[in-house]
């Protein structure tokens, strides 16, 4: 008996299956209800006790190879072709191609509007130190409004920490170059923030610096409402609410009409018509002083948007998670062409 088991172990072991036909053919041999285990586990029971358990640990080896084998030549042969020959003729099937991400869309779309208005792109690095996140940017150390920005430092040196804005890539670009500056930084950011549908640790901004002489408060409202027109509607209107930011004086927030509801009132504006899209002010005289510029001279204005927030209320998304865990159903339903 244990001799039959030994060489149908063998036989399972050497097989190899040129077809779904052969595959099939092979199961019902061995795992068939007619085939060679029902009869080896019904002859199990005429086993003396003594070798029960040796011919038991063989057959249920056996039953596992038999499975094992199926499993690996199941569906690997196409049924229909199974007699055809292969045309090595035909066109390729196409390639699933991947889409964007809609951050990507967005931020590019951003750079696109400023582009066309002389922004060019300025980039700085996400692990920063505390002069350039910070004190540049006339946030001395104990300043309150530290805390309006929930920092992560790199372990305990204050020194060295992530990014709160892209504000940062922006004093490392006046530190380097001389007005007119005309800059445009967009980056990933980090905050200590509990991850919610509203916010996340991690997201994405742009800034824009624009320094010359004379710039003044009504060019930075033209240069909002051109974005905003471009971004969201020729229709679209500009509301500016008086804010603070240290780094701007006079600072403001941003909101553009709701698109959805046509100001009317809806639930995504809360009923108020308008959806805040930025921040924004006149550089602080003491900011381009820390970075070289004569502030007597110059002035300058700054605005820093979140793309996330942008890509939100442009493609109505109402979880900011969503962006972050790459489900590929809702990636792939953004348009390839932008
Ligand atoms: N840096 C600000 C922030 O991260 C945004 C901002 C930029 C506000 C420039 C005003 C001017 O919130």
């Amino acid at each position: 008996m244990l001799e039959k088991v030994k060489e149908l172990l063998q036989e399972v072991e050497k097989f190899v299956s040129k077809s779904e036909k052969e595959t099939e053919e092979f199961r019902l041999k061995f795992l068939g209800k007619k085939g060679e285990m029902n009869a080896l586990f019904a002859a199990f029971k005429r086993v003396p006790n003594e070798n029960k358990k040796e011919f038991g640990e063989a057959i249920n080896a056996l039953k596992q190879n038999a499975q094992a084998k199926v499993d690996a030549f199941k569906g690997n042969f196409n049924t229909e072709n199974e007699n055809e020959e292969i045309d090595l003729s035909r066109p390729s099937s196409l390639d699933n191609l991947g889409s964007r991400h809609p951050i990507s869309l967005v931020r590019n779309q951003i750079v696109d509007i400023f582009n066309r208005i002389g922004f060019t792109v300025s980039e700085g690095p996400e692990i920063e130190d505390d002069w350039h996140n910070f004190s540049a940017l006339n946030l001395p150390e104990e300043h309150p409004a530290r805390d309006m920005q929930d920092t992560f430092f790199i372990q305990t040196n204050p020194d060295v920490l992530l990014r709160t804005h892209t504000s940062s890539a922006q004093v490392r670009y006046m530190e380097g170059n001389k007005p007119p500056i005309r800059t445009l930084s967009p980056g990933r950011v980090y905050r200590n923030e509990a991850i919610s549908a509203r916010a996340h640790c991690i997201f994405h901004q742009v800034e824009g610096l624009y320094i010359d002489e004379n710039v003044s408060f009504a060019d930075l409202k033209q240069a909002l409402l051109y974005f905003a027109k471009e971004m969201f509607g020729e229709k679209t209107k500009i509301r500016l609410r008086p804010s603070y930011f240290p780094f701007t004086e006079p600072s403001a927030e941003v909101d553009v009409s709701c698109n959805i509801c046509n100001s009317k009132g809806c639930n995504v504006c809360k009923y108020t018509g308008y959806l805040e899209i930025l921040g924004c002010g006149m550089v602080d005289p003491n900011v381009l002083e820390n970075c070289g510029i004569d502030s007597k001279k110059y002035t300058g204005y700054a605005f820093g948007m979140g793309i996330e927030r942008i890509a939100m209320l442009k493609y109505g998304v109402k979880d900011l998670r969503l962006f972050f865990e790459n489900d590929v159903r809702f990636l792939k339903q953004f348009d390839k062409s932008i």
